[in-house]
């Protein structure tokens, strides 16, 4: 684990400093989908400042409106136990190319993304190719209750 207290790195390198054991988190995470309806594993982690990660899976419903995705069910864990320092998401597929998460996803992240300091988020998909891009470019504008 690194110390990042500070805050002198960015999201997006310590994102790409970690990206090994985030991909490794999330791959871990994929193999529990339950994705019956579907058969579309997703795999997410959230990593945070100090470098602890939560893992999650999608989770799917015969009622399909109540499913959820493998991001938020991350994201949801690590709130939960009192964490809001998100500092990167990660997400991974066996899909041929890249899958970003969705827009909902992206809105409940933005929730826990700093205008200084946005959230960053890393892909991974059957192929070579990741990418890493902040949230604030996948979704620009996000929505805020003022
Ligand atoms: N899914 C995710 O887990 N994350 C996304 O960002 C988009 C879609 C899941 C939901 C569903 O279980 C399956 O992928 C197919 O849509």
């Amino acid at each position: 684990m690194i110390d990042t207290s500070r805050q002198e790195i960015s999201n997006l390198e310590l994102a790409q400093q970690q990206a090994e054991a985030l991909f490794a988190a999330a791959r871990r995470a994929q193999t529990f989908a339950y994705a019956p309806y579907s058969n579309f594993a997703v795999g997410a982690a959230v990593l945070l400042s100090d470098g602890t990660v939560f893992p999650g899976c999608n989770v799917e419903n015969a009622s399909f409106g109540m499913t959820v995705c493998a991001e938020r069910v991350a994201l949801f864990s690590a709130i939960s136990a009192g964490r809001l320092d998100i500092a990167a998401v990660a997400v991974v597929t066996d899909a041929p190319t890249l899958c970003k998460p969705c827009g909902a996803c992206r809105q409940v992240i933005a929730e826990f993304s700093k205008a200084d300091n946005p959230v960053a988020i890393v892909c991974a998909c059957a192929s070579e190719a990741i990418s890493a891009e902040p949230i604030t470019t996948l979704l620009p504008d996000n929505f805020i209750l003022l």
